[in-house]
């Protein structure tokens, strides 16, 4: 029998990465997203899968819309990517951080547990839970939780409420503890992202300078495609648990940025560059290495793409829009 699920943040980054992979194994998709005038499907248009994806409308704040689409739709796996996920904004947007990150998982849960309790699911946690703790520089499922920012406070709550029903009400519930992960469709507020679009405007005499924060931030970036494949496995487990998914290579934004310029021939991009406070954070994470021994050994789970391979990805779709942008007229008018 076709297998169903739902996608909430099925606009995101992970959602269509997630979607692709899911409609690849035959299953029925349902993607959630807000009730919006004007939604932009972009990043399903860039995988190909908008026309496949059941698209429904509900929130993640609005308890009663996630009832009545589990009791509806009745699914076998629920993977919760919605979240309000830019760190940095979450100082300014605490409240509503909360309300989705947490107690919107809150609602999730409930509605699983009323209306479909033998239905699986994903909860998008994260290694800004771990705060700058580590054990001898890495972080592993036992690195106990010190967040340092609302959105990481927000995700340790999401976190242990997805332990709490596994544990209470016996239901197959999983973590996937993912660090940064990237990839063409990364929303441009992310560090990543921002410079592969502006290394290739910079290139093309479309843009001067890129204004940055910390470049001395160290993260373990991966390749989202990559990453939903273990959310998958995570589901197809015989019990409910909690994972690290990470590539155990950690780079500064420094070491991005050079990589990034030097695939379009700049070596030296020290006057390309710019610090600007606003960008910094109130409180960073300096560093993240994570281990995946556990997702590699119970999932057998492992990143393929690698850093170098996934600059160049992302700075070479960029410099393909900017290609297709200039190639497209301002407007055309339809013969009719
Ligand atoms: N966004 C941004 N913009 N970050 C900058 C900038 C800038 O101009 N300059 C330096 N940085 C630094 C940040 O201070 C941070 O140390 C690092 O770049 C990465 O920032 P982001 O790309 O915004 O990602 P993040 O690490 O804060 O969070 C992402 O990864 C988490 C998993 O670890 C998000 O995807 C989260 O949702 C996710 O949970």
């Amino acid at each position: 029998m076709q297998k169903t699920a739902i996608i909430t943040g099925i606009l995101g980054q992970d959602g269509p990465y997630l979607a692709k992979l899911l409609l690849e194994k035959d299953y029925r998709v349902f993607g959630l997203m807000q009730r919006h005038s004007a939604p932009n499907f972009e990043n399903t248009d860039w995988l190909g899968v908008t026309d496949k994806i059941e698209f429904v409308t509900g929130d993640m704040t609005d308890e009663g819309s996630l009832l009545h689409l589990v009791r509806s739709i009745r699914p076998a796996e629920v993977y919760n990517l919605a979240a309000q996920s830019f760190v940095g904004a979450s100082w300014d947007l605490a409240r509503v951080t909360t309300e989705v990150n947490s107690l919107g998982v809150l609602h999730l849960l409930n509605a699983l547990k009323y209306h479909q309790p033998t239905g699986k699911f994903y909860q998008a946690a994260t290694s800004e839970m771990f705060g700058n703790n580590h054990d001898n520089g890495v972080q592993t499922e036992t690195t106990s939780f010190r967040p340092r920012s609302p959105y990481g406070i927000s995700k340790v709550y999401a976190y242990w409420m997805t332990v709490n029903f596994r544990e209470s009400f016996g239901m197959h519930t999983s973590n996937g503890i993912l660090f940064n992960h990237e990839s063409p469709i990364r929303g441009k507020e992310f560090v990543t992202r921002k410079i592969s679009d502006a290394v290739a405007k910079i290139k093309l005499g479309l843009q001067d300078k890129i204004m940055l924060g910390n470049l001395d931030a160290k993260r373990d970036w991966g390749f989202a495609g990559d990453y939903v494949e273990a959310m998958w496995m995570m589901l197809q487990q015989p019990e409910g648990g909690d994972y690290l998914v990470a590539t155990g290579e950690p780079h500064s934004i420094r070491e991005f940025l050079d990589l990034a310029f030097k695939h379009v021939g700049i070596d030296d991009w020290s006057d390309l560059v710019g610090i600007d406070p606003r960008f910094k954070r109130p409180a960073e994470i300096h560093a993240l290495k994570g281990s995946p021994q556990k997702a590699t050994e119970t999932l057998g789970w492992k990143p393929k793409v690698s850093f170098e391979e996934l600059v160049a990805m992302m700075v070479d779709a960029d410099l393909e829009r900017q290609r297709v942008k200039a190639e497209t007229p301002a407007f055309s008018v339809k013969a009719v």
